[in-house]
């Protein structure tokens, strides 16, 4: 099997559950000895209580996937026979460039480097290091066995081949990539996050509404939709008849073609989801 290498920490650890729940050998690099002894017995409780609840991912049973992953505190062993490179370490420009340029000197020339950082921009952790070519972000959202979104996002100088693999890698292991043609500041989840922020912010500033409310309106309204369809195809269900970007509209048109029956297919299973999905809040609710 292919193995990946990681640094243990919390996104870390969510990582090598779904790296191993995909059949993939897993090393956990850390500096601090203690810090993967506690991931190994935090990950080994977490495969067992999945796997009791019926939600343990993969083909594999929690034992033949914990038996997957193995721990190292030295980087040059943890590097050998890894074809892809996962770095979760603090979200620390200067401590990620560092990690960045040692493994850029011990690392051949297939592996992928790959940084699980939230918001540093790929030209900020990856100028000038000798691997550029197979550097690449890969942003997962907490915690990623359960949240299945990954921004892909290139340097500039990453080899299109780097994006290919680490897009179909994420495939492999059942996470839902995204690839981004370029960098930009808060990479679109976040940037789609503080549009709705600000706008709620400037709401409750402006008094049109408390701020409770304004987190129902999310919560037991937007939020429910988006959890099923985005923003785009929500217009396109909605309104045959407003104007939408031509290729806009093209591309969602491919998805789902403007024929009556096709759309209404479509909105029934919507509303499926959204059923299945209030029935679900219903049970959750804590209050
Ligand atoms: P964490 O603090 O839980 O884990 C960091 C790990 O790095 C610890 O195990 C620590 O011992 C280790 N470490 C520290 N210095 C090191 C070094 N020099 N060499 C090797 N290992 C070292 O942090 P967390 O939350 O797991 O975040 C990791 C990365 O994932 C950050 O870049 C963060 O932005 C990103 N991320 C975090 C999310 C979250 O919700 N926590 C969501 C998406 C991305």
């Amino acid at each position: 099997a292919d193995t990946c290498f990681l640094f243990s920490g919390l996104i870390g650890r969510s990582w090598a559950m779904v790296f191993a729940a995909g059949g993939f050998k897993v090393k956990l690099y850390d500096i601090a000895q203690q810090q993967l002894t506690s991931a190994l017995e935090n990950i080994r409780k977490q495969m067992k209580e999945l796997e009791e609840s019926g939600f343990l991912k993969g083909a594999l049973s929690a034992e033949q996937q914990f038996a997957l992953i193995s721990i190292c505190t030295d980087l040059k062993a943890a590097v050998e026979g890894a074809t892809f490179i996962q770095e979760c370490t603090p979200e620390n420009l200067e401590l990620k460039k560092k990690i960045f340029s040692q493994l850029d000197l011990i690392v051949g020339d297939d592996v992928i480097l790959s940084s699980s950082t939230s918001c540093l921009l790929p030209s900020k952790l990856f100028t000038g290091l000798k691997h550029v070519k197979q550097c690449i972000v890969s942003h997962p959202v907490n915690p990623p066995y359960f949240v299945p979104l990954v921004e892909i996002v290139p340097h500039r100088e990453t080899d299109p081949s780097t994006i290919e693999r680490t897009y179909a890698l994420m495939k492999k292991i059942g996470q839902s990539p995204v690839k981004l043609n370029r960098e930009i500041e808060g990479f679109v989840l976040n940037r789609l996050q503080y549009a709705v922020i600000s706008e709620a912010w400037r709401l409750v500033d402006e008094g049109v509404i408390s701020p409770t409310d304004l987190d129902l309106v999310m919560s037991d309204g937007l939020g429910m939709r988006y959890a099923f369809i985005g923003p785009l195809e929500t217009m396109h269900l909605n309104a045959e008849d407003l104007i939408v970007l031509n290729f806009l509209f093209q591309a969602m048109s491919e998805k789902i073609p403007v024929v009556p029956k096709v759309l209404d297919a479509r909105r029934k299973w919507r509303d499926e989801c959204l059923t299945g999905l209030a029935k679900l809040k219903k049970q959750m609710k804590s209050d």
